[in-house]
């Protein structure tokens, strides 16, 4: 069968898309599915797509409504409006909310951030040391991400529990393989979320702290129109949501994928830990390698060429990051896991062009963090055969990773 006859959201392309990723580059780069929508797949297309919002939209995308429609309508009237600010918007309306968030992802911020994630990486890691075996995802790989971004969002610990709940039912939705009743709960769930954040949102606007939320509170339009104005509360509960949605598994994921990817290659793991300074490479090679955003859609706003075929005005495609970042053209021997790659920081798993993402330098650090307290304190990492599976890979159209990864470890010696 040609690979442009292959359904791409089959259970076994999903738990391992690398063989049909690396027929579609070879056989049929750019194509329709079967499924009516079109992929791009090869490094140099994907960016040429995603760096042109002119031709591709990430806005408003052609379909079916779902049938439950009106009770989700229903439901969303008990929260904010929506507001497409940054992930579903597109230039010039996109471009003034991004100059406002990028106000909240400063540099300085983010080196601010540095020793908190320390301490929240340090004590998930207290937690476990002293029994030797660990389910790094929900014991570890969850905690940073979240507690980091709970913290600057300025969500109350006792309410951590309810933050995960909103965090996992903001993701759900991306599988794109949730049943009705699964997507009316997470659209509860989003309207509760808003209720909670709008009022830390208020105590800002009253008493700014110096943090992230305060940050987006205050911050206010640099030009046009609304020069000088602050973010109305549905834009700003828009981007908080966003947050939520693109940070929290997508970090998780890296961390835990780094982790496998290093117990699965000794010589890899032997080499990092022999020189931390590689550690800075090892969170790139493994974005590269196990994208954790494998895929987002655009609609293409023209008849567009890509990679010498014509898109129709009008179709839905997928830019097929994690199967650009295996491109052969742009990493030789791409299938290796080489944590000394010398250009592994090109990766696109946090995107290109406008909608490149803003927490790129926040996730690096945390998974930095990660690694080297992982490293640092434990050695003999292995999985833990005594679990039926040591590890469980998640089926989903857009994130790829691990929910769970049983391991055993022994403590090091500290002088
Ligand atoms: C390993 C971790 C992460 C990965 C792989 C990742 C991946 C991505 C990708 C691929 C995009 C581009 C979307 C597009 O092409 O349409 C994006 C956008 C975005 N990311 Fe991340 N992200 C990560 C961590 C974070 C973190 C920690 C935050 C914030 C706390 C964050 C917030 C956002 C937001 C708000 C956008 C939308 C930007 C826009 O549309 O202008 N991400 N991310």
């Amino acid at each position: 069968m040609s690979v442009t006859e292959e359904l791409m959201v089959t259970p076994e392309v999903l738990a391992c898309p690398y063989d049909y990723y690396r027929r579609v580059r070879d056989e049929a780069p750019v194509h329709q599915t079967p499924l009516g929508f079109w992929v791009v797949s090869r490094y140099d297309d994907v960016l040429s797509v995603v760096r042109d919002p002119e031709r591709f939209s990430s806005g408003a995308r052609p379909g079916v409504q779902p049938p439950i429609d009106d009770e989700l309508r229903a439901i969303e009237q008990t929260g904010y409006p929506n507001a497409d600010t940054l992930l579903s918007n597109d230039p010039p309306s996109h471009t003034q909310f991004r100059a406002l968030v990028n106000k909240a992802f400063l540099p300085k911020r983010v080196a601010q951030l540095e020793g908190e994630i320390r301490d929240i990486a340090e004590g998930l890691l207290d937690r476990f040391i002293e029994d030797g075996r660990v389910e790094l995802v929900t014991q570890f790989a969850v905690g940073v991400p979240l507690t980091v971004i709970a913290d600057a969002l300025g969500v109350d610990r006792a309410d951590m529990p309810d933050f995960k709940r909103w965090s996992d039912d903001s993701v759900a939705p991306l599988s794109g393989l949730l049943s009705p009743d699964q997507m009316l709960q997470c659209a509860r769930s989003r309207v509760e979320f808003q209720h909670y954040m709008a009022a830390r949102c208020l105590e800002r606007q009253d008493e700014p702290r110096d943090d992230l939320l305060s940050d987006l509170v205050q911050a206010r339009f640099d030009s046009g129109e609304r020069a000088g104005e602050p973010l109305a509360m549905h834009e700003l509960l828009s981007v908080i949501q966003q947050l939520l949605v693109a940070g929290n598994e997508t970090t998780t994921k890296l961390i835990a994928s780094g982790m496998q990817m290093l117990i699965d290659h000794p010589d890899q793991m032997a080499a990092v830990v022999a020189d931390p300074s590689l550690i800075p490479n090892l969170v790139e090679e493994s974005l590269r390698a196990e994208t954790p955003v494998q895929m987002l859609p655009r609609v293409a706003k023209v008849d567009a060429e890509v990679g010498g075929v014509t898109i129709p005005a009008g179709s839905l495609l997928f830019v097929l990051y994690g199967c650009a970042n295996r491109d052969e053209a742009k990493y030789p021997g791409a299938a290796a896991f080489d944590v000394r790659r010398p250009n592994a920081r090109t990766n696109l798993a946090f995107g290109q062009g406008p909608h490149f993402c803003p927490g790129a330098a926040l996730a690096r650090s945390e998974a930095r963090i990660a690694f080297e307290l992982l490293l640092g304190r434990c050695a003999d990492w292995a999985y833990d055969e005594s679990m039926a599976e040591p590890t469980h890979r998640e089926l989903s159209m857009t994130l790829r990773g691990l929910s769970a990864l049983h391991l055993t470890f022994s403590q090091r010696a500290i002088f």
